[in-house]
């Protein structure tokens, strides 16, 4: 690397992605496993269901919602890295069905190393995605790190009654996704230097997409199950789903919305660690149709960060919901439904 040379955000990092509270990784086990469990019965969604947040009720009205992402930087632009950290860190909120009220920013940074205004920058990306999500900034806390990694804790409100989780899908749902994925497949692709900027851009506006719209358009209707893709990719939240509401899950590939250059990157060999993880772990809870290659299989697994909306909505409603999100702009599909068979399985159509 030459002085003239500005350092790209990407390149400072041993890891990208994103996982969400629970993950498949052995790191996510031991997380998931700490003594000891809560007792508490104002605990209303807690570490065992392998839920987006935290649900914590205060009174017969009101709950908190509580959760936190922090990561390395996944994009090179550091204004948009701020963007995509909020939209990443907020969404287990909207996922909840809550209302995000305030946040504190989580900061490692190598102030010896990069330029400070690298800092400002992403700070003020993030400024501009939290004012767009109507949260109020109140604290947080930085240190001296050679990684850089930014994120935060978000903290929302939600009625105890109304807490949408990832157990309640019925059979007959129909599923719906609200942004598309190869996300972590083209996000990787930005670090290895094999997107333009056109295509650096469609990956970057999917991630910095705010699920807000979605999820307050789902407020009208009758949300079973509702969760966010992240780290897990979409097949393997659709198996917490399925699980965790004690039904199956049908996902129809074609109807699932895929960035464009997504498949070919894929077929080169840009394929995320943590994509192929998903993919293996998923082998004993996916069924795949004999036809179906591997690359497609990879696909549906890819670790997203700030990935859209997963719902299961009663079928009357499905078709309702899916114009009322267009109507908002909002890139959602119907992909998929529930069935009384196949209990925490999905299987791909
Ligand atoms: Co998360
Ligand atoms: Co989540």
């Amino acid at each position: 690397m030459t002085e003239n040379q500005p350092i790209k955000l990407t390149t400072m990092t041993t890891k990208g992605g994103c996982g969400c509270k629970i993950g498949p990784t052995d790191l996510a086990s031991v997380m998931r496993d700490l003594p000891p469990k809560e007792t508490d019965p104002n605990v209303l969604v807690g570490l065992d269901t392998g839920d987006d947040a935290g649900v914590y009720k205060l009174n017969k009205d009101t709950a908190i919602v509580q959760t936190t992402d922090f990561f390395t930087p996944i994009v090179n632009d550091p204004y948009d890295f701020g963007q995509v950290a909020v939209a990443n860190a907020v969404s287990d909120v909207y996922a909840m069905g809550g209302t995000p009220i305030t946040a504190l920013n989580i900061v490692a940074f190598p102030i010896s190393i990069l330029d400070k205004d690298i800092l400002s920058e992403i700070l003020r990306g993030a400024g501009d995605k939290k004012k767009e999500a109507g949260i109020s900034l109140v604290g947080g806390h930085s240190i001296d790190d050679p990684e850089p990694k930014f994120g935060l804790a978000v903290t929302g409100t939600i009625h105890p009654d109304n807490v949408w989780t990832n157990t309640g899908a019925q059979p007959g749902d129909k599923l719906i996704l609200t942004k598309p994925i190869g996300v972590g497949i083209m996000s990787s692709s930005i670090k290895n230097n094999l997107l333009n900027d056109d295509e650096i851009k469609q990956v970057t506006d999917v991630m910095t997409t705010l699920n807000k719209t979605a999820s307050e358009t789902l407020h009208d209707y009758h949300v079973h199950a509702s969760t966010d893709v992240t780290g897990f990719g979409l097949l393997g939240h659709a198996s917490e789903m399925a699980a965790g509401s004690d039904v199956g899950l049908t996902i129809d590939a074609a109807s699932v919305p895929v960035l464009p250059r997504a498949k070919e990157l894929a077929q080169q060999g840009s394929v995320p660690g943590g994509t192929k993880n998903n993919h293996e772990h998923l082998l004993d809870t996916v069924t795949y149709p004999d036809d179906m290659d591997e690359i497609s299989q990879f696909i549906l697994c890819d670790a997203v960060t700030s990935g859209g909306l997963l719902v299961s909505v009663p079928a009357d409603e499905a078709d309702q919901v899916m114009s009322s999100l267009k109507e908002k702009g909002v890139q959602a599909a119907q992909i998929g439904e529930v069935t009384a068979e196949n209990n925490g399985g999905v299987t791909v159509q």
